[in-house]
C-alpha cells in the first residue's frame, strides 16, 4: 500500500494531482467546494482568539499561533481557509502561520504553486521531526481524509489454528496476488501471542465487546490494523503546545472494528469514483484506502496526554459551526443558495453526512 500509494515515481498520490474531485477517482469535502474550507476557518479562528486570550494571561500575548494541516494534496483546502481568513479575519491572519506538513517535494511544490499569493504567511515541514525543531504547535493541527490513506496490516483469523495470520502482496509472473505470509510483521506481532485472540489486542479493542468473539469468528475473518495512523497520531499530539488536534474521517467510531457480520474488512480501492474489485490490480493509478480505528486514535492522543473534546459525526461539527455563522452573518458572510448547496452535500446523509467523523482533542 505504501508503495502503490507513495513510490516517488509511480506512486498514486506522487503522479495524480487530480486525484480528487469530479475529474478525479473520489470526492472529499474539499472538492465540494469551498464552504468546507470557510467554516473550518470560521472554526479555527475562534478556537486561536480562545488560545490568543489565554496566551495573553500566560504573558505570553504575542506568541506565535499556528494553523498546521497534514496532508493538504494540492493545497485546495489551504487556499479556502485563507481566503477566508484574508476576507473576513485578516486582523488574525497577521498574526498565524499557516505550516504544511508533506513528505513529498512534488507535492509541496503543487501546493507552493497555488498558494504563492500568501507565501510569507505559509511554511513547509517534511515530517514531525521539523516541526519539533521549529518549537512545535501553538494553535490548531488538522488533516482531512488523511489517516485513511495511511497504509494498514492485513490480518486474518484462521479458524482452523485460532490465531491471526497476515497476508501479503507477491509477484506472479506480471501480477500481484495476496499470499499469506509465514509470520507476523512486528509491528502486529502482538496478536499472535498465546492468549489467542484476546490478550494480544490494543487497548481499544481489549475494551471492546467485541472481543470476547474473537475466537469464534468465521474462518478467514479479516482485520486491519493500523500502526502508521497511530504513530502518527502520537507524533502529532507530541507536537502539540497548546491548542487542537483534529481529523475528519471515515471508520469505526465505537469498537465495531471486530464485526463478525462484516468479515471483509474495509480495505478498497476506487478509480473514476467507482469500487475498484480488485485492489492490486493496478497499483499506481487507483486510490487505496481503510477504514481508521477512531478508538485507536484516540488512545494514541491521549496517551501523549492530549484530552478529547469529542468525536462526532462530521455533519454535526459542520451544523453547530453553521448555526454558529448565522448568529454573526457580519463574520462570516450570507448563505446564498450555492452555499446551501454545498452545506446539503456536506452533511445530507446521502452524500458525505452520514459516513464521516470528527475527532477533536485538545491541550490547554
Ligand atoms: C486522501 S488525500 C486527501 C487530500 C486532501 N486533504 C483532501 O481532503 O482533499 C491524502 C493526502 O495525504 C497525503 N499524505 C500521505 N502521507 C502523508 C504524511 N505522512 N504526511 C502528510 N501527508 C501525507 C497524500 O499524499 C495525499 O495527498
Amino acid at each position: 500500500m505504501e508503495i502503490a500509494l507513495y513510490h516517488p515515481e509511480h506512486g498514486y498520490y506522487e503522479s495524480n494531482r487530480a486525484a480528487v474531485g469530479q475529474r478525479g477517482d473520489f470526492y472529499t469535502s474539499v472538492s465540494v467546494g469551498e464552504l468546507f474550507g470557510q467554516l473550518l476557518a470560521f472554526q479555527f479562528a475562534g478556537w486561536l482568539d480562545e488560545l490568543g486570550t489565554r496566551n495573553a494571561e500566560r504573558g505570553t500575548a504575542d506568541a506565535p499561533l499556528q494553523i498546521v494541516e497534514a496532508g493538504a494534496h494540492d493545497g485546495q483546502l489551504a487556499e479556502d481557509i485563507l481566503l477566508w481568513l484574508r476576507k473576513r479575519r485578516p486582523d488574525l491572519l497577521e498574526r498565524v502561520e499557516y505550516w504544511l506538513l508533506d513528505p513529498s517535494p512534488r507535492r509541496q511544490e503543487w501546493q507552493r504553486e497555488r498558494l504563492s499569493i500568501f507565501a510569507p504567511r505559509v511554511k513547509w515541514f517534511a515530517n514531525w521531526g521539523e516541526v519539533q525543531q521549529a518549537g512545535g504547535v501553538t494553535g490548531v493541527i488538522f488533516a482531512n481524509e488523511l489517516l485513511d490513506a495511511l497504509p494498514v496490516h492485513r490480518l486474518a483469523w484462521s479458524g482452523a489454528e485460532q490465531r491471526w495470520f497476515e497476508w501479503g502482496v507477491r509477484t506472479i509472473g506480471e501480477r500481484f496476488m495476496w499470499t499469506r505470509l509465514p509470520e507476523l510483521h512486528a509491528n502486529v506481532a502482538v496478536l499472535a501471542q498465546p492468549s489467542a485472540a484476546l490478550g494480544g489486542l490494543d487497548e481499544s479493542l481489549r475494551e471492546s465487546s467485541w472481543v470476547s468473539l474473537a475466537p469464534v469468528l468465521p474462518d478467514g475473518f479479516i482485520l486491519e490494523r493500523m500502526p502508521f495512523a497511530e504513530f502518527w497520531w502520537s507524533i502529532a499530539a507530541q507536537s502539540l503546545r497548546h491548542g487542537k488536534l483534529m481529523t475528519f474521517d471515515y471508520g469505526h467510531t465505537s469498537g465495531d472494528a471486530i464485526n463478525p457480520s462484516k468479515p471483509h474488512g474495509t480495505l478498497r480501492a476506487y478509480r473514476d469514483h467507482q469500487l475498484v474489485d480488485d485492489i492490486l490490480a493496478v497499483p499506481g493509478t487507483q486510490d487505496i484506502t481503510a477504514h481508521v480505528n477512531f478508538a485507536a486514535v484516540t488512545h494514541a492522543g491521549a496517551r501523549a496526554g492530549l484530552a478529547t473534546v469529542e468525536l462526532t459525526e462530521q455533519s454535526r461539527f459542520l451544523t453547530r459551526i453553521a448555526q454558529r455563522t448565522m448568529q454573526q452573518p457580519a463574520g462570516f458572510g450570507e448563505w446564498p443558495r450555492e452555499r446551501v448547496r454545498q452545506f446539503q452535500t456536506l452533511t445530507h446523509p446521502d452524500h458525505l453526512g452520514r459516513s464521516f467523523s470528527a475527532l477533536v482533542q485538545e491541550r490547554c
